[in-house]
């Protein structure tokens, strides 16, 4: 069967931009394809973390992936740093990417502007990423809109690495959802929604409280005017709570708009508003089971078991093609 991996950065918070461009695909697709979904705690270090925090970000992702709908009986749910050969096909990848390459990365310029200390490994993030994709040979990889040029470079450097030393790695595609790949801040719609925004009411956490939830979504930001259409360009904070809107109910972005015709913004944003929560509170509910059952240590460890099998595979047989002399 083709293969599906796919990463969350154990940093923060995660949003209902996270379940929109990611999460509610990983869901999707673990049926048909065989799925490998991690917490990327190798790259969350890539900016300061602090221990304890980071531990209990990682515990918590892990369940909310869980508790999202992943079923760890069809995908292999782990950690990044469960599985070593994920830093070891880093380090390789990190030597076929160019300076050149890296610094376009427009994450990397986002994350190092006006920094006066910047580390490297925020710069070789993108070839960490590279490693984490090839070692399970994957053919899709379910990412939100920003990770599109990461998953460029991943292309060209399994491309490069292919024409270097004989076709090894699989070339991978983005599967990037149609609407909501890129959800945007309910107070500014030119920004992307993100868990790192100083302002709370700018996103919306997955364990935010419906009444929580209500307030910010009756908070947000609208246009102009009283229509509800899908305009983009003319009507960006409306049409970006349309598209959480159809994420959440199902339905498509015509039928929302037909939905709501010659009604206000006051009718939506309370009707949406029960959307979310309707979407966010059966996954709260059993987050807290899972968080109490302490079921995830054990979903963690035969994630990485089979994680493992694969990572190895394919570490064996790139350090083979590139002429490392192997164990005997
Ligand atoms: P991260 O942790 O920043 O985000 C996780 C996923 O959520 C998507 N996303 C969004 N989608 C729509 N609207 C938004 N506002 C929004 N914010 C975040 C991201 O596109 C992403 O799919 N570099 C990755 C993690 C990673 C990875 C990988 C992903 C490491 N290795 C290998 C795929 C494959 C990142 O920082 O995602």
């Amino acid at each position: 069967p083709l293969r599906v991996l796919s990463g969350i950065q154990p940093s923060g918070k995660l949003t209902l931009g996270n379940y929109i461009g990611a999460m509610k695909n990983f869901v999707a697709l673990q049926k048909e394809y065989e799925c490998f979904f991690m917490i990327v705690d190798l790259h969350a270090i890539t900016v300061p973390q602090e221990p304890a925090a980071l531990r209990e970000q990682t515990e918590a992702v892990a369940a909310l992936f869980i508790a999202a709908g992943i079923d760890p009986a069809h995908a292999a749910v782990f950690l990044q740093s469960h599985v070593p050969q994920h830093a070891e096909l880093g380090w390789i990848m990190t030597t076929l990417s160019y300076m050149g390459e890296l610094e376009r990365m427009t994450q990397f310029k986002d994350k190092s502007e006006g920094k006066d200390a910047v580390g490297a490994g925020l710069f070789v993030y993108p070839s960490l990423m590279a490693a984490d994709i090839l070692l399970y040979q994957a053919n899709l990889v379910p990412v939100g809109d920003d990770q599109k040029q990461h998953l460029e470079l991943t292309r060209d450097l399994a491309g490069r690495f292919n024409f270097k030393f004989g076709d090894t790695l699989t070339v991978p595609e983005p599967y990037i959802p149609k609407v909501g790949a890129r959800i945007m801040s309910l107070d500014d719609a030119s920004k992307k929604m993100s868990k790192s925004n100083p302002n709370v009411g700018s996103y919306i956490a997955l364990l935010d409280s419906p009444d929580d939830i209500r307030k910010k979504i009756s908070r947000a930001k609208t246009d102009l005017g009283r229509e509800i259409v899908f305009d983009p360009q003319n009507k960006p904070e409306v049409s970006n709570l349309m598209s959480i809107y159809s994420n959440c109910s199902g339905l498509s972005l015509e039928e929302v708009q037909a939905r709501f015709d010659g009604q206000g913004y006051g009718t939506f944003k309370k009707e949406l508003a029960e959307q979310v929560v309707a979407t966010l509170e059966p996954l709260q509910q059993r987050y807290r089971e899972i968080r109490e059952s302490g079921a995830i240590h054990d979903i963690l460890r035969d994630g990485a078991e089979k994680a493992q099998a694969v990572a190895e595979a394919t570490t064996r047989r790139v350090k083979e093609a590139m002429g490392f002399l192997l164990p005997g």
